[in-house]
């Protein structure tokens, strides 16, 4: 079974976002199969790059999204994205560091972040994405 599950809850009711929240939780499994398969830093950062480089373009469709639509809960939202980001370079540069060792604890942090963030935060803009035609 994988790491992360795709649930029906975790539908935000715009298919290109759940789109692209599907392709951040495969990359959060192929991270945590990578982990399980003692494969090398190289590849592990590899698939951190790719990740925190497409958490950038995910935040950004969004927030553009928001902005379009005066959405009330923009700034806020904001906020979360760039604290996982921040968080998400902090990663990204650690990996870049000899003796660099991916930890469940990583890994963990990152399910559950997205869980989360999706479920509640990213949730609440659907009926005003829904009410401009986005679905
Ligand atoms: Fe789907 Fe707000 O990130």
């Amino acid at each position: 079974m994988a790491y992360m599950q795709w649930q029906d809850s975790f539908s935000v009711k715009v298919k290109e976002l759940d789109d692209q929240h599907k392709v951040l939780l495969g990359m959060v499994n192929t991270l945590h199969d990578a982990m399980l398969a003692n494969k090398g830093r190289e590849v592990q950062k590899k698939i951190i790059y790719e990740m925190v480089d497409y958490a950038t373009i995910h935040f950004s469709t969004e927030e553009r999204y928001m902005r379009r639509f005066n959405y009330p809960e923009y700034p806020t939202h904001k906020l979360e994205h760039d604290d996982f980001t921040t968080k998400a370079l902090d990663l990204k540069n650690r990996a870049d560091e000899d003796g660099f060792i991916l930890t469940l604890e990583v890994l963990s942090f990152l399910k559950d972040w997205l869980q989360n963030h999706i479920l509640g935060t990213d949730s609440s803009y659907s009926r005003l994405f829904n009410s401009h035609g986005l679905c």
